[in-house]
């Protein structure tokens, strides 16, 4: 290898960020930083308080709000077992790993001595994995799960069978049912299963309960931030690591002023934005009962059993699990066909179609423009009722910036008292991205003032001044080494910033600090007190 080669080799490896997350970087963490903001300030107008809630949760708390069949629980959640440092664990990860041994000589002699020598150490590691996981399991270590107590309870079963059968067979028979008993002990459930949350609804449901908030005078209004979890396949404005900002109300009351004002608050966050080309699209899905949303599935489902032929695999697999779905379809070719099927609006029950009713006159009332899309279903399960979804411009085909709507009963899914809920999330990545896309800078970040000193002296001066400035609320870089006035100014110039103070011995001596104006290049000298007083009514 030359020697080039040997140097590029050992460059230690690179880093990026995983597919489908990324580095948000100054300066455009100042417009996020403003939009979360202005959505602490709009919402708290609204008699919203932030809950903080936990990035991970049980599995089955997304599997139950969302519904098994949805793409979300399906096939994009990012879940984990969560388990304690056991001898379990250790046993289990030595047969995962095993390795017959090379170098094992079996005397000779009949076929199967050698053969016993190298696989027996793997039915001891069995042996020993069965005895930790069966105390293990009694001691409620490991969930206590049938399927737990039957894998165990077989475990022993086939390594006495895998032990007496060494030397009856060969090698490549051997390596198979190691390989076999590998996935067996790879299946034993050491921990809870627990996912990264996907969105926020069902953890804020969770919490409702867990803190006994029906107590608290009702509705309980709630509003959070952070990352979401999704393996969706990345493209602009769809990310694996994503940023919902939300807002929940739960309590006894389904009053569809609450819908209205919902609905309101997020359209008054997003006039505060100046975010342009909004659109708010409303539907009602009713409810689950027969001569509701139940009936309109089963009236759909007929009429889309008889134009199947002419959809596509998504849909036609879609008309057997969850045939609303069918009506998300983007697809041009199915347009046309979707446009003729039957609008649930038509098959409301009466309580549903006047609760429909009365929250399109709430949002008139509240000046809020709508556009009713009977195609508007939502992803998730736990719907019912008011729906709605607003699109925003700039964002090409992933354009809804915020979904919403009712869920009443799923409190009660999660072993709650029965409660009425609605809510929205935004997605803060396309918030974002639509902003940019109309032109909207961050906020401006450029430094207030740049200290260039020269001297020993000048840097205690500056480190002063670097306080005092910083008490008063300005934006002050303070170099750590010496520079030259010259290249000091440059660096200032760089960094925007508006002034240079500078200070060097005259100014010490004096006790009067030179402020350049950067713009325009004129200087004036201050005492501590008038500078101080200039830039308040400068800046
Ligand atoms: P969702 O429609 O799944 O609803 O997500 C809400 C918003 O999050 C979407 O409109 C979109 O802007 C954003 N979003 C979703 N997935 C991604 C992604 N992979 N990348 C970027 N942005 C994304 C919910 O999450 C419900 N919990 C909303 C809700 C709250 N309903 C009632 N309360």
């Amino acid at each position: 290898m030359s020697e080039g080669a040997a140097k590029k080799e050992q460059k230690p490896r690179k880093f990026q960020a995983i597919r489908g997350t990324r580095d948000l970087l100054p300066p455009e963490t100042a417009l996020w930083s403003h939009v979360e903001q202005t959505a602490h300030e709009v919402f708290a107008t609204f008699g919203f308080g932030e809950i903080r809630l936990p990035i991970f949760e049980p599995t089955e708390l997304f599997a139950r709000s969302i519904g098994l069949d949805t793409d979300i629980v399906a096939k994009e959640m990012f879940s984990f077992e969560d388990y304690e440092p056991s001898s379990v664990l250790e046993y289990r990860s030595a047969i995962i790993t095993w390795q017959e041994p090379r170098d094992v000589q079996g005397p000779p002699g009949p076929l199967g001595t050698g053969a016993l020598a190298k696989f027996q150490p793997f039915s001891a590691l069995l042996s020993s994995f069965y005895l930790a996981g069966r105390e293990a399991f009694e001691k409620r270590l490991i969930p206590r799960t049938p399927e737990n107590g039957s894998l165990l309870n077989e475990l022993v079963g086939e390594r006495d069978i895998f032990l007496s059968s060494i030397q009856s067979r060969n090698d490549r028979e051997n390596r198979a049912d190691v390989d076999r008993l590998k996935e067996r002990v790879r299946r034993l459930q050491l921990g809870d299963e627990l996912t990264l949350r996907p969105e926020a609804t069902a953890s804020v449901c969770r919490a409702y309960i867990e803190h006994g908030m029906q107590q608290l005078p009702q509705p309980v209004k709630l509003y959070y931030m952070g990352p979401m979890f999704r393996r969706e396949r990345p493209q602009k404005g769809r990310y694996r690591q994503f940023y919902q900002i939300g807002a929940e109300v739960l309590g006894g009351s389904d009053a569809p002023a609450i819908d209205a004002e919902v609905i309101e608050m997020v359209m008054t966050f997003f006039d505060r934005l100046e975010l342009q080309g909004v659109q708010l699209d409303i539907n009602s899905i009713g409810h689950s009962a027969d001569n509701c949303r139940r009936g309109y599935v089963e009236k759909l489902k007929a009429a889309l059993d008889k134009v199947k032929d002419k959809l596509g695999p998504d849909s036609q697999r879609r008309i057997e699990t969850n045939p609303l779905r069918v009506l998300d379809s983007k697809l041009e070719s199915e347009q046309a066909i979707i446009a003729t099927l039957p609008h649930i609006a038509d098959h409301l029950c009466e309580d549903c179609a006047a609760h429909y009713s009365a929250v399109k006159h709430q949002l008139e009332m509240r000046g809020v423009i709508y556009r009713e899309n009977w195609r508007l279903v939502r992803g998730l399960d736990y719907y019912m009722r008011t729906t709605f979804e607003i699109t925003a411009q700039g964002l090409g085909s992933q354009n809804a910036v915020c979904g919403g709507g009712r869920y009443d009963g799923l409190v009660e899914l999660l072993g709650g008292p029965p409660t009425k809920g609605i809510g929205f999330a935004i997605g803060e990545d396309r918030l974002i991205l639509s902003l940019q896309e109309s032109g909207k800078a961050p906020p401006q970040q450029g430094r207030d003032v740049y200290i260039a000193w020269m001297g020993e002296r000048a840097h205690a001066t500056a480190i002063r001044a670097a306080k005092v400035l910083r008490k008063a609320g300005f934006s002050v870089e303070l170099p750590p080494v010496e520079q030259k006035f010259g290249k000091a100014l440059g660096q200032a110039d760089k960094l925007g910033a508006k002034y240079a103070l500078i200070l060097g011995d005259n100014e010490v001596s004096e006790g009067l600090w030179t402020l350049k104006t950067l713009a325009d290049g004129s200087q004036e000298k201050y005492t501590e007190a008038d500078l101080l007083e200039y830039l308040r009514k400068s800046l």
